[in-house]
């Protein structure tokens, strides 16, 4: 976890809900064109930290574009994103892609995949092994992790994905699409997986799914986007415990507000 910074108490990080003041990230003024068609005109919103956000909207629309311009791994036209006052270099992020098999380095071993950001980061060797074995020891790892990626199945390469992008620690972690080439069971298992890591670290979640169910039963708050020029078209609320078993999916509660997300959608897919 990142140092306590001035005003904020170290359990803040742990417990969001305890805290008296709300750390937030803060867009502003964004935009972004490409090749003359407009994504984002002055778009601005707040977002807190230390909560779980999904993105869901239209085809299109820029779910991809906004997380990767909030990241900082694409350039915004204009504006301004500060996590609690913080520039997006001052904030550790992490990133989660949705092709896998395209994000492992296919010549390095699983484990040496989740040491390669520290070794980036010039981690001497004695503390790399020590922040790794404390993260696999903290997730329970079942994988065999001197494996090459290409022998591991999807899920197994996805959660090798995430436990290098938890090994710096991230105050934020982005993650676009994450399961949506694993099959369905494999998706059931892996949000689970993605809630115990929540639950555990309180990092802030970022991320985008075009599968409503994930988006909700994921999230503390969901982010329903119009269609293009983008705007919030709402931000809703999921206030359900943790954690949301699949069975949860199938209350009155969730399909009440499954059925409120998709009436939002469709208003804007049809532009009414
Ligand atoms: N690098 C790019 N160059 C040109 N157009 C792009 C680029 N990235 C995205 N787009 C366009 O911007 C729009 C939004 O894309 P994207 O953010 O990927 O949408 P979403 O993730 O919501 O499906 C799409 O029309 C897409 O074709
Ligand atoms: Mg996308």
């Amino acid at each position: 976890m990142h140092a306590p910074r001035q005003g904020v108490a170290g359990a803040d990080v742990v417990s969001p809900r305890s805290s008296g003041r709300t750390r937030l990230i803060t867009i502003r003024g964004l935009d972004k064109t490409f090749g003359g068609s407009t994504i984002y005109k002055d778009f601005s919103l707040d977002l807190p930290q230390g909560r779980f956000i999904s993105i869901f909207g239209p085809n299109g629309c820029g779910k991809s574009t906004l997380i990767n311009m909030i990241s900082g791994l694409a350039p915004m036209d204009a504006g301004e994103v500060l996590y609690d006052g913080q520039t997006i270099q001052e904030t550790r992020i992490s990133y989660v892609f949705q092709n896998y098999r395209e994000a492992l380095f296919p010549w390095l071993r699983a484990i040496d995949n989740i040491h390669y950001p520290l070794k980036v980061m010039g981690v001497p060797a004695a503390e790399r092994r020590a922040r790794v074995d404390n993260l696999l020891a903290e997730f329970e790892v079942k994988i065999d992790l001197n494996a090459y990626p290409y022998t591991l199945s999807g899920g197994q390469q996805q959660t090798v994905s995430i436990l290098r992008a938890l090994v710096t620690s991230p105050e934020v972690l982005f993650l676009d699409e994450p399961f949506s080439a694993l099959d369905y069971e494999m998706t059931l298992f892996m949000r689970e997986q993605l809630q115990k890591i929540f639950m555990k670290t309180r990092t802030t979640m970022l991320l985008v799914s075009h599968d409503l169910e994930e988006a909700i039963q994921l999230a503390d708050k969901v982010l329903l986007l119009t269609r293009r020029p983008t705007r919030v078209a709402e931000i809703v609320d999921v206030d359900l415990a943790w954690p949301r078993t699949a069975a949860v999916t199938t209350s009155e509660r969730f399909t009440g507000l499954k059925r409120h997300c998709l009436d939002v959608f469709w208003r804007q897919v049809k532009g009414e």
